[in-house]
């Protein structure tokens, strides 16, 4: 079976960091209303969602998918690059102990999670304000021993690698290419977002079905008609925090 962490919504939420958008309101409780249908989507997929409680002080906390990348041998603990995240790896380390063999990411390294595609043997990292060449060194020396090599990919206007490219399966990413070099991914099938939906090229394939948010019709009609099972989740409120929904979760496969 699937696992799935995720965390509770911080109180202080709405004092997240922001990078590449302007802030405005966040409504508290409709970012609870929206990731606790986020959490039950991911468990009409089956999976065995574990609900870490929020970390009142940690804003950002609910983004768990930055603290750290997890591959089948190893599940690497990160080093987030805004120092207000940095403490968030603690309680995911702890979590993750019993249930992977777990590794960390050393000083000067920083990386989050949402900037790191696995694809295969290959582990793509967004050169992004949030990660850094010394991280790429340093995963390069990690996971070269289980077969992977890591390699550095530019990118602009998005904060993070997965805001521009997903993947929807083995074979197809998901892909704005405004915000990044699709060239870099000759060898996949790539399906491009619709131009009007900047932000819809984050999508979060579980099993044979793939999360996506309802404000990017466009784009998910695109997805329909290429045979995928969309079953969608509204993260408005979480996007105004630029997040995403990659970013909510940790996925144990
Ligand atoms: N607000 C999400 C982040 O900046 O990491």
């Amino acid at each position: 079976m699937t696992v799935a962490i995720t965390r509770e919504i911080s109180p202080r939420f709405a004092e997240c960091e922001l990078t590449h958008i302007e802030r405005t309101p966040i409504d508290l409780e409709r970012a609870r209303i929206q990731h606790r249908g986020y959490v039950n989507a991911l468990r009409e997929l089956r999976c065995d969602v574990i609900e870490l409680p929020a970390e009142p002080d940690l804003p950002d906390s609910v983004f768990v998918e930055d603290t750290a990348i997890i591959l089948p041998e190893v599940a690497v603990i990160t080093r987030p690059g805004a120092d207000s995240r940095k403490p968030e790896t603690t309680s995911i380390a702890q979590a993750l102990a019993p249930l992977v063999k777990i590794i960390h990411m050393r000083e000067p390294a920083t990386v989050d999670g949402g900037d790191v595609l696995v694809l295969g043997n290959r582990i793509y990292v967004g050169l992004s304000t949030r990660s850094n060449q010394e991280a790429i060194d340093q995963l390069n020396e990690m996971l070269g021993k289980y077969g992977y090599s890591v390699l550095g990919i530019e990118l602009h206007d998005c904060l993070h690698l997965k805001s521009a490219v997903t993947r929807l399966d083995d074979q197809t990413l998901l892909i704005n290419e405004n915000w990044i070099d699709a060239n870099c991914f000759k060898n996949f099938d790539l399906i491009h977002i619709d131009p009007s939906e900047p932000y819809a090229a984050n999508c979060l394939p579980i099993g044979e079905s793939i999360l996506f948010p309802p404000a990017f019709s466009k784009t998910c009609e695109k997805l329909e008609k290429r045979g995928y099972n969309v079953v969608t989740v509204d993260v408005s409120e979480l996007a105004k925090a630029e997040g995403a929904v990659t970013c909510c979760s940790l996925i144990i496969p």
